[in-house]
C-alpha cells in the first residue's frame, strides 16, 4: 500500500512541532526520513501511526483517508510502527512477545520469523529484558511482521548496534521490501539509508526541506553537509 502525508501539523501540548510535513511513500518502495536530532522524525511516524493526532493536514493509505483515526484502527489497516526504543515487553519471553503481534492471515508466522532471525529461535524462552540490543531490534521487527504490515515504519532500527548486526538487519529489511512491504525508514546511518532507499526526505524544524531520489542524494554532498551536518 502507498502512504501519502499531506501538510500535517502536529503538537505536543502547545508546542507546534510538525509545521506542514508532506511526503509520499509509493507502494513497495523504501523511503527514508532523515534529519538532525529533534527535527521531528519520530513525531512524523507517530502522527502517521495515530499515536498523536495531527491537528491539520491529511494522511492517506492507498486512497483511504486515515487522518485522525485511533492508533489501533490504523494498525489494523496494516500500518505498523517499530518505535525508537523498540517496545519489547521485558518480562515476557521472546516467543510470547512474537505471539502478541500474531495474526492468522499474516504471511509471516512464528516459524518464518525464526527462519529469518535464527537468533530469536535460540533465545525463544529468554525474557525480552535479557536480549542484546540487536536481538531486541530483531524481535521488534519480527513482531511487526507477524502483524502483517502493509506499511512498515522503522524508527532508527540499527542505532547503537554492532556493524555485523547492522548488516544482518539491513539484509532482512531488503527481504521484507522484496516481499512487497512499503517501508518508511528513519535512520541516522546514511550508509544504511542509501543501501536501502529509493527516495529520501529531509526534515528540519518540523518541515520537509529536501527530497530526492537515492541517486540524486548520493551525488549531492552539499545537501548532506547542509542539512545533516555530515562533512563529506
Ligand atoms: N512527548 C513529547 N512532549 C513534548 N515535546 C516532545 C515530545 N517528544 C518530542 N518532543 C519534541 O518535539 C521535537 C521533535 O522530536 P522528535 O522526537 O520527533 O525528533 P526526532 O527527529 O525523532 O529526533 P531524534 O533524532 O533525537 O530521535 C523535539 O523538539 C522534541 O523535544
Ligand atoms: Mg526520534
Amino acid at each position: 500500500m502507498s502512504l501519502q502525508v499531506d501538510n500535517i501539523h502536529s503538537y505536543y501540548g502547545k508546542s507546534h512541532i510538525l509545521q506542514g510535513v508532506s511526503l509520499n511513500v509509493p507502494e513497495g518502495s523504501v523511503v527514508t526520513l532523515l534529519g538532525r536530532n529533534g527535527a521531528g522524525k519520530s513525531t512524523t511516524l507517530k502522527s502517521i501511526a495515530g499515536v498523536i493526532a495531527p491537528k491539520a493536514g491529511s494522511i492517506r493509505l492507498q486512497s483511504r483517508d486515515i487522518t485522525g483515526q485511533p492508533a489501533h484502527k490504523i494498525a489494523a489497516m496494516g500500518v505498523c510502527l517499530v518505535p525508537e526504543h523498540r517496545g519489547i515487553f521485558k518480562l515476557l519471553t521472546v516467543e510470547e512477545n512474537l505471539k502478541l503481534g500474531a495474526r492468522r492471515q499474516s504471511p509471516w508466522q512464528l516459524e518464518d520469523i525464526y527462519r529469518i532471525f535464527p537468533r530469536l529461535k535460540e533465545r525463544r524462552r529468554n525474557g525480552g529484558g535479557q536480549l542484546s540490543g540487536g536481538e531486541q531490534q530483531m524481535l521488534a521487527i519480527g513482531r511487526a511482521l507477524m502483524n502483517h504490515p502493509r506499511v512498515l515504519m522503522l524508527d532508527e532500527p540499527v542505532e547503537g548496534l554492532a556493524p555485523v548486526i547492522v548488516e544482518e538487519i539491513v539484509a532482512q529489511i531488503k527481504l521484507i521490501k522484496q516481499a512487497g512491504v512499503t517501508i518508511l525508514l528513519v535512520e541516522q546511518n546514511l550508509e544504511v539509508c542509501t543501501q536501502l532507499a529509493d527516495h529520501h526526505f529531509i526534515i528540519e524544524q518540523g518541515a520537509i526541506v529536501y527530497e530526492g531520489t537515492n541517486a540524486a542524494f548520493l551525488a549531492d554532498d552539499a545537501i548532506k553537509d547542509r542539512y545533516l551536518g555530515v562533512g563529506v
